[in-house]
C-alpha cells in the first residue's frame, strides 16, 4: 500500500478540520504546519451557522463547543446616546436556523483549541509551529508516482501526495500554486474590521451592541460584545477611503495602525473616548487584530491544480458575511470526502484520487461557499450608512426587521438554506483506529 501523505499549510479553522477528517484514512500521513510559535488563539467572537452547526456535530465536538460557547443575549442598534433602536434575540432552537446572535458564539481561540485537541494525539498526525513552506513544484498530474516537491523555510525538503493551503485569506500556498504572474484575487472593498479589548465597566451590555456614527465622510460603526466579565470586545467598521489606515495596514506598524483607527473615532460619541482613550494607552488593547474587507475571488477551477487545493479563506475569503468559520470547516470536509472515496476504491496510488477528488470539491462546494460573492458592495452600503439620514433608514427597518422577526434566519439565502451536507460513508468510520 502506498499511504497518503498530506501536507496542510495553517492551523487556524479549516485546517486542523482537515486534519481531523483525513486521519482517519487508511493509510493517511498528516504533516499540519502552522507559521506562528504555537496554537494561534487570537481572534474574537465567530460563530457557527446553519450547516456549520450539523458539520459541529459530525465532528463530535459538540459538546466541547457547548462547554465555551459566549452567552449572548442578542444584539441590538443603539444611537449615539446610547439609547436602544432595535434589538434581535438569540436563537435558542438547535436547529441550525440562527440569528445574529448565533447560538454557537464561540471565541476563536476556544475553536482553534478544540479543533487542535481532536488531532493533538493521533500518531498519524504530527503539528509543527514556528514552521512554514519556501516554494513547491510538483510532477504531471497524469504521472501515477507523481508527489508535489515542497521546500520548507527552514531548507528542509519533503515529498506528499498532496498539499491543501488552509493559510488564510493572504494565502502563500495560494500564491505559489497560481503562480509568480497570477492576479492577485484578493478584492478590497474599501473599508476595514478593527478589534481591541477594554477594561469592562459596570454598565456595558451583555448583549452584541452595534452604533453608527453620524458626522464623517467615512461611514463608522462601532460596537461591543462581552464574553467574560473583566473585559469589553471592542468592534471597529468603517467603509470608504481611509489612507492613514490603509498606509498604516500596509506598513505593518501596529502602533501606527492602532493611533489611525483612534484618529478616526476621536470624538464620535457614544462611549468612543474611553475606547479610544484604551485603543491608544491600554494594554488590554495589545490583542488588537485589523483586517480589511475583502473578497478572495478565484476563477471557476482554480480552487486547485493537480495534487494542491485551497480550502477556507485562502479558497473563498469574505470578511464580512459571518459564515467564514461555517464554510472553512465544510470545506475541509468535502475535500476529505471526495478525496477519500476515491482513494478506497485504489488505493495502489493516491494521484487519480487527489486529482479528481480536488476537483469534486471545487465543483460540489463552490456555488455554495460563494453565494454571497459579488453582493458585499451594496450589502455593505445598506448596512455602514454614513448620513444622518441612512442612519435613520437603518434604524426604521432594523425594527421593523426585529418585529417581524426576520433576524431569526440572518444571512441565509435561499440557495444555500436548502442545501444539505454531504454524506461520506468512508469516513463515518475511523480507518486508524490504532491511533
Ligand atoms: C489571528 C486571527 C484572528 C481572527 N479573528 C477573527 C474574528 O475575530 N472574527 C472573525 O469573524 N474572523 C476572524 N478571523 C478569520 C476567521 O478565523 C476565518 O475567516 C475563518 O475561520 C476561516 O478560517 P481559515 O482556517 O480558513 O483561516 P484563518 O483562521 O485565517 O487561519 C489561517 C492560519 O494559517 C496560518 N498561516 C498563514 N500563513 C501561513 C503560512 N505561510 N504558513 C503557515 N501558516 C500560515 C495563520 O497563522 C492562521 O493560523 C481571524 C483570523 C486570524 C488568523
Ligand atoms: C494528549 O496527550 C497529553 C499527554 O498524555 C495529554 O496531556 C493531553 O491532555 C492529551 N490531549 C487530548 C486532547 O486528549
Ligand atoms: C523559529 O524558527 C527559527 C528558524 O527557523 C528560529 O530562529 C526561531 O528561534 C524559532 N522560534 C521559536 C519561537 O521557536
Amino acid at each position: 500500500m502506498a499511504g497518503l501523505k498530506v501536507l496542510i499549510v495553517g492551523g487556524g479553522i479549516a485546517g486542523p478540520a482537515l486534519a481531523h477528517w483525513l486521519s482517519r484514512v487508511a493509510g493517511a500521513h498528516i504533516t499540519l504546519v502552522e507559521r506562528a510559535p504555537q496554537v494561534r488563539a487570537s481572534g474574537q467572537q465567530i460563530d457557527l451557522r446553519a450547516q456549520g452547526v450539523d458539520m459541529m456535530r459530525k465532528m463530535g465536538i459538540e459538546p466541547a463547543v457547548r462547554a465555551v460557547v459566549v452567552h449572548e443575549p442578542g444584539a441590538q442598534l443603539i444611537d449615539t446616546k446610547g439609547k436602544t433602536k432595535a434589538f434581535f434575540p438569540a436563537t435558542k432552537t438547535g436547529t441550525g436556523k440562527q440569528s445574529i446572535t448565533s447560538e454557537y458564539e464561540i471565541m476563536r481561540g476556544d475553536l482553534v483549541r478544540i479543533l487542535y485537541a481532536v488531532t493533538e494525539n493521533r500518531s498519524n498526525v504530527q503539528h509543527l509551529y514556528n514552521t512554514t513552506i519556501d516554494s513547491f513544484t510538483q510532477d504531471d498530474e497524469s504521472d501515477p508516482n507523481g508527489k508535489v516537491h515542497v521546500t520548507f523555510q527552514d531548507g528542509r525538503k519533503d515529498d506528499f501526495d498532496l498539499v491543501v493551503g488552509a493559510d488564510g485569506a493572504g494565502s502563500k500556498t495560494r500564491k505559489i500554486m497560481l503562480g509568480p504572474d497570477a492576479p492577485d484575487p484578493r478584492r478590497r472593498h474599501g473599508g476595514y474590521i478593527g478589534y481591541f479589548s477594554v477594561l469592562a465597566k459596570p454598565w456595558d451590555s451583555d448583549r452584541g451592541t452595534v452604533c453608527m456614527l453620524p458626522g464623517s465622510r467615512v461611514s463608522r460603526a462601532i460596537g461591543t460584545r462581552k464574553d467574560c466579565k473583566e473585559l469589553t470586545r471592542v468592534y471597529m467598521m468603517t467603509r470608504g477611503e481611509i489612507p492613514a489606515i490603509d498606509a498604516a495596514y500596509k506598513s505593518g506598524d501596529l502602533t501606527q495602525l492602532k493611533k489611525a483607527w483612534a484618529d478616526l473615532y476621536e470624538g464620535g460619541g457614544w462611549e468612543c473616548e474611553r475606547f479610544v482613550h484604551g485603543l491608544r494607552n491600554a494594554p488590554e488593547a495589545d490583542d488588537f487584530y485589523c483586517t480589511p474587507l475583502e473578497e478572495v475571488q478565484l476563477s471557476p477551477g482554480s480552487w486547485t491544480k493537480g495534487r494542491v487545493a485551497l480550502i477556507g479563506d485562502a479558497a473563498h475569503c469574505h470578511t464580512a458575511n459571518g459564515f467564514g468559520t461555517t464554510w472553512g470547516l465544510i470545506g475541509a470536509y468535502i475535500l476529505a470526502g471526495e478525496i477519500a472515496t476515491l482513494y478506497a476504491k485504489d488505493m495502489a496510488s493516491p494521484t487519480a484520487a487527489v486529482v479528481q477528488g480536488a476537483k469534486n470539491y471545487e465543483e460540489r462546494f463552490r456555488p455554495i461557499a460563494t453565494v454571497s460573492h459579488g453582493s458585499t458592495q451594496q450589502f455593505q452600503s445598506f448596512m455602514f450608512p454614513s448620513s444622518r439620514f441612512g442612519i435613520w433608514c437603518l434604524y426604521t427597518l432594523a425594527r421593523a426587521a426585529a418585529y417581524l422577526n426576520l433576524g431569526q434566519s440572518y444571512g441565509e439565502g435561499g440557495k444555500t438554506s436548502k442545501w444539505k451536507l454531504p454524506d461520506y460513508p468512508v469516513l463515518e468510520e475511523d480507518r486508524n483506529p490504532s491511533n
